[in-house]
């Protein structure tokens, strides 16, 4: 199939890129490249790099392709909020851009990566149904997104959004600035985990590899299973106490637990009920905390990933873009 992953030089976008095309896909990668085009180098030769800004995407950019999966965001609560107009014109506007130039030309599906933070904070286990939360400029543009693009669906465009639980794991495009991935720095540096606030919430957590799997469920889904419907990405095992992460990864890495917290107050807190994903889909995630503090320590050891990479920390990262004049301002 002809897939066209917006953001596929991002974290999950690397990876998802290479499983695709070890599935056999043709894929085609649209991305502003914020974080070079190295995460991609080595299957370059096998995919198409589109360099743009999706909210620029014009129908010649995707016409023929079957599957869209629109990877490209601010992506995450802080990157978002650093500049509020240039996030709500990226993350809903671009993306309903995206998804009405595919509905316009023809694309099958459309795939929409959202995320668990739009539940922000529930006492009782959230699934699809439940009520959703958005309070931070990334997750009230999501949701603006999903109501808008969900609309979108016909027999003809077959629209599924994903909310996705926080993703671990190592990837070409290293993010140091989620959960399991920094503790596992913290630990391998420092030998020490300070947790920005109490570590009390809970929140749901899912290796990289696993989330690519529930892409290609979708993709690989009737489109009577799938069309215009959401699906948390994750398994209710893997909704854990950011405290219990943290011991997790000490206890998996043998270092004795070391840890400080901090003043940060945190408003998401949540369980979430994936059984909708495993019924329908099949989707049974292969992967642990532990494995993926593992993976990420070693890769760590081995030098594939270095301790004070600029970009493994999007804020920090997009803040530097931005002083030197090389993120567009709105
Ligand atoms: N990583 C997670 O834990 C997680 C969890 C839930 C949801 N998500 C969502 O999944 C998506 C991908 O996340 P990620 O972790 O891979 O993020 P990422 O920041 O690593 O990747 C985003 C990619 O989009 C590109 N991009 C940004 N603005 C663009 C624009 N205007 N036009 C074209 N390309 C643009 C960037 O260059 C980057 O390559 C995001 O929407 C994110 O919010 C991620």
């Amino acid at each position: 199939m002809k897939i066209f992953l917006t953001g596929g030089a991002g974290y999950i976008g690397s990876v998802l890129t290479r499983e695709l095309v070890k599935a056999g896909h043709d894929v085609t990668v649209y991305d502003t490249f914020y974080f070079g085009k190295e995460a991609l180098n080595d299957v370059e030769e096998k995919v198409r790099l589109i360099r743009g800004d999706i909210r620029k995407m014009t129908e010649k950019d995707v016409e023929g392709q079957d599957v869209v999966i629109d990877l490209a965001a601010m992506s995450n609560d802080p990157a978002g909020a650093l500049n509020p107009a240039l996030t709500e014109s990226v993350n809903y506007r671009g993306r309903v851009h995206v998804a009405m130039l595919s509905k316009k030309v023809g694309v099958k599906k459309y795939i929409a990566p959202s995320s668990a933070g739009n539940y922000g904070w529930s006492e009782k286990p959230v699934n699809e149904t439940s009520q959703v939360s958005p309070i931070t400029t990334y997750t009230i543009s999501n949701h603006k997104w999903e109501q808008d693009i969900l609309p979108m669906s016909d027999k003809n465009f077959c629209v599924t959004v994903l909310r996705q639980s926080t993703v671990y794991g190592v990837s070409w495009r290293m993010r140091f600035d989620i959960i399991v991935n920094d503790f596992t720095l913290q630990v391998f540096r420092d030998k020490k985990i300070t947790i920005k606030g109490n570590g009390m919430e809970f929140r749901p957590f899912v290796h990289i590899k696993d989330d690519c799997q529930a892409f290609i469920k979708v993709i690989e889904a009737d489109e009577a299973l799938v069309n215009k419907e959401i699906f948390n990405v994750g398994t209710i095992g893997q909704s854990l106490r950011i405290k219990d992460v943290m011991e997790r990864v000490f206890k998996t890495l043998n270092i004795e637990p070391n840890y400080g917290f901090g003043e940060f107050i945190d408003k998401r807190n949540y369980i979430m009920d994936c059984s909708k994903i495993a019924r329908v889909l099949g989707f049974k995630p292969k992967y642990t905390v532990e494995d993926g503090a593992k993976e990420v320590y070693k890769a760590l050891e081995d030098g594939f990933l270095k301790v004070d990479d600029p970009k493994t920390v999007t804020l920090k990262w997009y803040k530097s873009l931005i002083e030197k004049g090389l993120m567009p301002s709105s």
